[in-house]
Parts: structure tokens; sequence; C-alpha cells
């Protein structure tokens, strides 16, 4: 589709100089209605400069435009200049690239040389992962995926909470009543007991809340006990959580939490005094924000102790010099709107230039269908949990519809998998999401499951035809129908939808095309026979599904799902 794109500003830019290329480009628009042509131009702009009536002028333009091979049909419709793009060329070339370019097929340079920092996921060690760190986790992987695809050089960080004074609670209550053989068995569980059960204490024994505060001072003075201990938990939870993260696809350039910057703060705090934004108030340091509009930015408190908005401040400093980002973005949800508009005001005051590069990709809360999840602690719902309950819902679904199947346990766990994964990344991330189980596990609806279902399908139509697919340019040229055209189109713009995602850092863009993607394809399916048709057809609708294929595979992989070949 780019290549027809630029084809069009190559044809209207000599007709009109008033315009630059890029203005042409950013310009052409796909029409709402597909009779009308494949792309429209509007020239409304040019109604501007010519000081003429809109409709004259694309009719103008029109007549002086030569005929072309990539165009069928070039015509002005009322303002517009509507594009219909010539079927084999665009068969041929889409079909071609897809073949050979396979998994790199929507792979672009655009990005080379580029860096994009990504901070994603970031749970807190020692408390269960939640959904919020679900959610991020999920977007903040497709990004980095699609951020990877365009060429850029992407950093996927993940800035555990793994500093502050819940450390020394949690320090306090396991010399106090922690066993080691049941952190061993069950960290996280165990550790977020041990949590709650400081936090009933602390109720009523004062004592204890001291015994708290000493240990986090403890652990800042580096004291062999108290960080041999937090170490411990960390590694534990950690341990933990990579198995999640291997689940679901995902991996880290960088673990460096807040713990990580607890030594460079000092020198943060500094800088921030330097470039003369701050002041006291009520003996602690902060950043007045008022003629912005916010509420003060509060750098160091009273009592000296620092906060989690410092140790963010500092890490984007230390980024910044690390990988001098074109981009850094913060996935983290809507709840901590404020504290990225007053940390990137900060950093903006301070005369950071690349302040304005950074980005927080928010995101809406998870609500419950039931308004519950059965859990064994109240409301916190335990992501494991969840993964587990996917699995097994989607092995009984597959037990019932393909009972023969030979690894159903592991196309289970792909399934179940997905549709929790696709669940959360077929909508705009800004919306909030209500998690229903049947939902997101319906093999006809808008889920993970469908598009794997129409992937396996096409795998069994294709082992079915039992012949090594082979490109022929004849065959091609068989390709007639609507249907075709239809589902032709749809991989050509592919490589489009990467880039349209990127464009606003949302992923669901690229899961609403692969839907689009499947349901085309199924139309086409239910109306053109590809088995028993004479060789050539047979060909070209094989090739046809065989690139629908890939381009599911890809699509899925950005958002770290598998397809499985048979379900
Ligand atoms: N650990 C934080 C939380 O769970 C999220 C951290 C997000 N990243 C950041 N750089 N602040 O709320």
């Amino acid at each position: 589709m780019e290549e027809f794109r630029q084809k069009i500003a190559d044809l209207l830019i000599d007709r009109l100089p008033e315009l630059s290329k890029g203005d042409i480009l950013d310009d052409i628009e796909i029409p709402p209605d597909k009779s009308l042509g494949d792309f429209a131009f509007p020239c409304f702009k040019l109604a501007k400069i010519y000081k003429q009536n809109p409709a004259q002028i694309a009719t103008n333009v029109v007549d002086e435009i030569n005929e072309n091979e990539f165009f069928e049909k070039i015509e002005a419709t009322g303002p517009y200049i509507n594009f219909k793009s010539n079927l084999t060329l665009l068969s041929s070339k889409t079909l071609q690239k897809i073949q050979k370019q396979k998994e790199q097929y929507g792979y672009d340079d655009e990005g080379n040389g580029k860096t994009v920092v990504i901070d994603f996921s970031s749970p807190n060690i020692a408390k269960p992962f939640g959904f919020g760190h679900l959610r991020s986790t999920v977007i903040g992987n497709a990004l980095s995926n699609i951020y990877d695809r365009l060429g850029y050089n992407v950093e996927r960080i993940n800035h555990l909470g793994d500093w502050g004074t819940q450390f020394g609670n949690l320090i306090a209550a396991y010399t106090k009543w922690g066993e080691k053989e049941k952190l061993r068995e069950d960290p996280i569980d165990y550790l977020y007991e041990l949590y709650v059960k400081f936090h009933e204490e602390t109720e009523n024994d004062l004592e204890l809340k001291d015994e708290g505060r000493k240990w986090f001072r403890k652990l800042e003075e580096s004291d062999e006990t108290a960080v041999k201990l937090w170490k411990w938990f960390k590694d534990l939870s950690l341990q933990e959580f990579e198995r999640i993260y291997k689940k679901l696809g995902v991996s880290f350039d960088s673990y460096k939490g807040e713990a990580f910057y607890d030594d460079k703060l000092e020198d943060t705090v500094e800088r921030i005094q330097q470039s003369g934004i701050t002041s006291y108030s009520e003996g602690a340091l902060i950043v007045d924000l008022s003629a912005e509009n916010l509420p003060p930015c509060l750098i160091k408190k009273k009592d000296g102790a620092t906060l989690y908005v410092t140790r963010d401040l500092s890490a984007a400093m230390y980024r910044f010099e690390k990988y001098k980002f074109h981009k850094a973005l913060y996935v983290v949800g809507v709840d901590q709107e404020l504290h990225f508009k007053q940390m990137f005001k900060v950093l903006d005051k301070m005369g950071y230039e690349w302040a304005n590069n950074l980005e927080h990709i928010q995101f809406g809360l998870i609500k419950f269908q039931d308004g519950k999840m059965s859990t064994r602690r109240g409301n916190l719902v335990f992501l494991e949990d969840v993964l587990k309950k996917a699995q097994s819902l989607a092995l009984d679904i597959i037990k019932e519809k393909n009972p023969d199947l030979e690894n159903k346990e592991e196309v289970a766990e792909m399934v179940g998998v997905g549709a929790i994964i696709f669940g959360d990344l077929s909508n705009d991330r800004i919306k909030e999401v209500t998690f229903d189980w049947e939902r997101i596990l319906d093999f006809n609806g808008e889920t993970a499951p469908y598009l794997q279902y129409t992937h396996a399908r096409i795998c069994s139509i294709l082992q079915k035809a039992g012949i090594a697919l082979e490109y022929n340019e004849k065959h091609i040229e068989q390709i007639q129908s609507e249907y075709e055209k239809n589902v032709i189109q749809l991989l050509a713009s592919y490589p489009d939808a990467l880039k349209r995602a990127r464009n606003v850092n949302k992923p669901h863009i690229v899961a609403r095309y692969l839907l689009e993607l499947a349901r085309e394809f199924n139309r086409f399916y239910n109306n053109c026979p590809i088995l028993n048709e004479n060789e050539e057809v047979k060909n070209a609708r094989l090739i046809i599904i065989d690139s629908v294929r890939q381009v599911i595979v890809n699509g899925l992989a950005i958002m770290g799902i598998k397809a499985p070949k048979q379900m």
C-alpha cells in the first residue's frame, strides 16, 4: 500500500507544485466506502490556495493525470480524487512480498538509529502481581514489539518497586514472625501474608511501626542483615514474576528498579536545586507548579526522606544519559496521571529538552463482569490464578470441540493465555476493560481464540491441499473477485496498521486489524472454493490464504500470542 501512496504523491506533485510531497502523503485518505476507491485525495487545501471550488479542482487534476499501471481508475467524486488500485499489480506485489519476507513482513527501517525506552510492567516486590500490572505488561510488550518491528532500538525496562519504607516493615515482620520454610514454599503469598499481618498489628502496636522504620534505615545504611533479607525477598519475588513473564512471552533488557537509584538521589536532588526551581514549604523541598496549574511536586520530605517521584526523576536523567533516547514511554495506569505530569514538568523546568520526549502511556482500570473474582484473598486478583483458570476453561472447550487433538494441554495454554492478552489489547487502552470469561474465550467473538481458530483452519486447508506452495504470476492474474480483493487489500495494509499503532502508541489498532483480516478471510473462504478449483485458481488462492496465515502469525506475535497449527 505504501508504494501505491507514494505513486499517488508522485502523480499529484507534478500537477500541484504548491504542495510538498509530505503534505500530499499526509492528506491521502482511505475512503469509507470501498466502492469509491482505495485511496482518496481531498482538494480542500487546494481550493484555498487557488481560490476555486474543490470539486472543480478535482476534475481538472484528474483530466491532467495520465493512465498508469498502478491504478485501474482515477476519478473525481465531488471534492475528492479517488484512486482504484490495479488489483493484479497490488496482488502480485503484496503476495510476493509476504511469501518472501514471511515473519519479517511488516518490518520497516523508519526507526533506524533511534532508541525508544519503554518502562512497563514494573510490579512491586513482595506484593502480588495484580491486574494493573498485567495491563501494563501486555500493552508495554506489544508496544515494544511494534517499535522493534519498525526498526527502533527498544530498551524494555522493568522499573521494579523494590524500595521504600514497606521493605523495612517487611523485614521487621519477618524477623518477628517469619518462617523460612513457608517463605521458600510460596514466597509471594507468604510475604503478602506478612505484609497484611504487619499492618493489622501496627494498628495497636506502635512499637512495631518504629521497628519497621528502624529496619528501613538499616537497609539504607547497607546493614548486612537488612540487605541480605531484602535481597532474598527480591530474588524470590523475581523468580515468581519470571514465571508469569515466560507464560506471556515477555522479556526485559533491564530490571533496574527503584532501589537502583537510591545512591543517586543525593545528586539528583542537588541538580534539581541547582536549576533554581525549588523552594521550601513547611520544611519540605518542593517544586512549585502553580503556574502550570498543578499541585507542587514534593522532592524531599521534612525528615529528609525521598519519594517515588524523586526516584523517577533520577531514573529519567539516568536513562537519558545512558540511552540518549528518541522517546521514553511509561506504560502505567491512569491513576498515576498526576505523578507523571508533575515529573515531566519538573524535568522541563530544569531545562531538559528531552522532557518533551517523555510520554505517559496510560490505561484504564479492569472491572469484573460479576463484580468479583474468586480468590483466596478477598478482592485482590492473583494473576497466576487467572492464567491457570483461562487455561483450564480453554481446555474444556477444546475437549468438546476436538476430542482427538493430541497436545490438548499445550494448545489450551496458548489459547487461554492468548485470550487473556487479547481480551486486554483488543480495546483502546484508555477504556476500562470489563473482564468477562465468556467473552474473551468465545471462538466466534472478537477474541484470540477466533484468530487462532482461523489460523488453524487455514493450516488444515493447506495441509489438505498437500502441495508445495509456489508463487506464480500467471496464477495470481486469475484473482478476480471482490472477496479476494478485500483480503489482499487488507494484507497490503498490515504495515500501515503497525505504523498507525506506533503513531498513537495503541496496540489495539493491530488487534482490530487482525480481526478484520480474519473476518474478511472467512467471508472469502465461504464464497470462494479452493481445493475444487482448477490448478491455477487453486494455487493462487492457496497463496492468498497462506499469506493470511502468515500475517495472523506475525500480528499475534506482536502481542505475545502463539498460534497452534491445530485446535
Ligand atoms: N511500581 C509502580 C506501581 O506499581 C509502577 C512503576 C511505573 N514506572 C515508573 N517509572 N514509575 O505503582
